[in-house]
């Protein structure tokens, strides 16, 4: 199976009005979107989606943030595509995210950061399954 990964627009993305900036950037690098879909992510879901953060400092923040208003979903496949999603949105702390990147261009906020992306093939397969029926994506 070709490599795929998550990418989600945050809720911070979508009441910018930066969805289509973020979707020309991916289609003009010519990244292929297998996948999309707006949704509002329930507590339950911000809990299965961050489960490895659970129990940190920012932990409520960051669930009560991701489940605030609607986000964007979507799966991307091409070789090597978790790195370059990884670095198409930056570092994690949009201080230090590089021109260029949605963080670095987008983002002032550590937890409002306006993407989130899977940071490993791993972490990919749980994630898209998280979020989408096998049925929503194509190709498949
Ligand atoms: P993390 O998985 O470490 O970052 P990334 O999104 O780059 O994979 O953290 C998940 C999200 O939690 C991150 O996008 C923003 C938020 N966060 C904070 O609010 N404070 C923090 O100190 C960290 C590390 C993350
Ligand atoms: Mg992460």
């Amino acid at each position: 199976m070709p490599e795929q990964t998550f990418l989600m627009i945050k809720p911070d993305g979508v009441k910018r009005r930066l969805v289509g900036d973020i979707l020309i950037k991916l289609e003009k690098k010519g990244l292929k979107i297998v996948a999309m879909k707006m949704l509002q992510i329930t507590r339950e879901l911000a809990e299965i989606h961050y489960q490895e953060h659970r129990g940190k400092g920012f932990y409520e923040e960051l669930i009560k943030f991701i489940t605030s208003g609607p986000v964007v979903a979507m799966v991307l496949e091409g070789e090597g595509i978790v790195e370059i999603i990884r670095n198409f949105a930056g570092k994690t702390n949009p201080k230090e995210a590089g021109c260029g990147t949605i963080r670095g261009d987008y983002a002032y906020d550590l937890t409002q950061n306006v993407v989130h992306t899977s940071d490993s093939i791993v972490s990919a397969k749980r994630e898209i399954i998280n979020f989408f029926e096998k049925a929503e994506i194509l190709g498949k």
